[in-house]
């Protein structure tokens, strides 16, 4: 049988014989009173696991007498292309440079993040903090009925949704020009609140994080926010999120603490270091890629396991290959050894600000990264440290 309301068609999936309607009818509107709405008094099953749910507990009423019918599940409709006409680049306005940058830019930030990575660092948390939260996923974390449509983030938070006892979480679709998860050319928003999980298409709504309907849901909703933002993007990603001042708990390119525009924010201690690297992304083809991510947060971190790969020594001690002074008589010390004994500033790699250094009484002293010159030729990046 199939209805038809104002904005949809809507078809009865399951149909039953039960013993009395009326009672069975009552213990539904109780079961899931949470589900009614206020003022039409329907009972909305937003997903198909909520509406199995359902199926399920009609199924297992003492009321229950046989089932009647259940809609197939209809084969989608293939549409077959036959003629497409390409607009050329200067109907578009565009040159083939611009075409080329483009691609390059999405090579580099369409990635998916697999669920054990997100999953091998979100449980080394706190339990405590995600109770009563809203978590914002805001960098294309699709919901789909299909897992493989649903970005990992989203995944793990709705599997887990009980478990951390969240409030609300909230993911976004990004109608970007590389449709990673399959989600059609339209922004949304997809909330899950309780048992209530819903998607919203708002008009002209793109799904970027600097959208301003994004920006509303960051400032007056969120708590948390977790994702995997676009590395293209992740200089404005970092200050939109950094001056929302909510908690944040993000992956970003392994090598930003010695990268101009992020030093301060290591500097000024407002981000640190999570618990991972992330050292393999999945491309389009869901293939394994490397990665050169690492977490970072400013959630605190509990007696962080890597301290136990910093070396820090009297500088005699420090082995001569893994120190040497610049032509600007700076010293740069390598692999992880920290002098204890030197007042200068001196200069390390991205990897001990990883390893927790700035906790153990070491301090940045630049904003800008250090580039060092040894008989003239051009070092590796680094920032300056000093002992505090
Ligand atoms: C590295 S991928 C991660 C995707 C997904 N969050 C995950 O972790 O699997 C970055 C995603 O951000 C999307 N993106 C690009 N620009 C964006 C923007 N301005 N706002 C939100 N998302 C954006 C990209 O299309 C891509 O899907």
């Amino acid at each position: 049988m199939t209805g038809k309301s104002k904005e949809t068609i809507y078809q009865y999936l399951f149909t039953c014989e039960v013993k009395n309607m009326t009672t069975v009818e009552n213990d539904i509107k109780e079961k899931y009173s949470n589900l009614r709405e206020e003022k039409s008094k329907e009972i909305y099953f937003y997903n198909s696991a909520l509406f199995k749910h359902y199926v399920t507990f009609i199924q297992t009423h003492t009321l229950f007498i046989k089932e009647i019918f259940i809609k197939p599940v209809e084969k989608k409709e293939t549409i077959k292309i036959i003629k497409k006409t390409t607009p050329s680049l200067e109907d578009r306005g565009i040159t083939k440079k611009d075409v080329l940058q483009k691609a390059k830019k999405v090579d580099n930030d369409e990635f998916y993040t697999r669920y054990e990575d997100i999953e091998k660092e979100l449980l080394l948390y706190d339990k405590k903090i995600w109770k009563n939260k809203v978590v914002f996923c805001n960098c294309d974390d699709a919901v789909d009925d299909d897992e493989k449509d649903t970005s990992a983030f989203a995944l793990y938070f709705m599997r887990n949704f009980k478990e951390l006892e969240l409030k609300k979480l909230i993911c976004t679709h990004y109608s970007g020009p590389v449709d990673l998860f399959n989600q059609g050319a339209k922004g949304y928003v997809f909330t899950k609140d309780g048992f209530r999980e819903f998607k919203e298409f708002p008009k002209e709504y793109t799904g970027s994080f600097d959208h301003p309907l994004s920006l509303k849901i960051l400032a007056e909703e969120t708590d948390i926010v977790c994702t995997n933002p676009p590395f293209s993007r992740a200089i404005d990603y970092w200050e939109t999120v950094i001056k929302s001042g909510k908690k944040f708990l993000i992956i970003s390119n392994i090598s930003n603490a010695i990268n101009t525009a992020f030093i301060p924010y290591f500097k000024n201690n407002t981000v640190w270091a999570g618990y991972n690297r992330v050292d393999y992304f999945l491309n389009p083809k869901k293939q394994l890629v490397d990665a050169s991510g690492h977490w970072y947060t400013n959630i605190p971190i509990k007696d962080r396991p890597k301290y136990k790969n910093l070396k820090i020594l009297p500088l005699k001690e420090i082995p001569e290959k893994y120190k040497k002074y610049d032509d600007s008589k700076t010293l740069l010390v390598d692999n992880c050894f920290i002098p204890s004994d030197y007042k200068k500033p001196f200069a390390v790699s991205a990897r001990p600000v990883l390893n927790g250094v700035l906790e153990k009484g070491y301090k940045i002293i630049q904003d800008k990264r250090y580039t060092p010159y040894i008989n003239g030729k051009e070092g590796f990046a680094r920032v300056l440290l000093q002992k505090i």
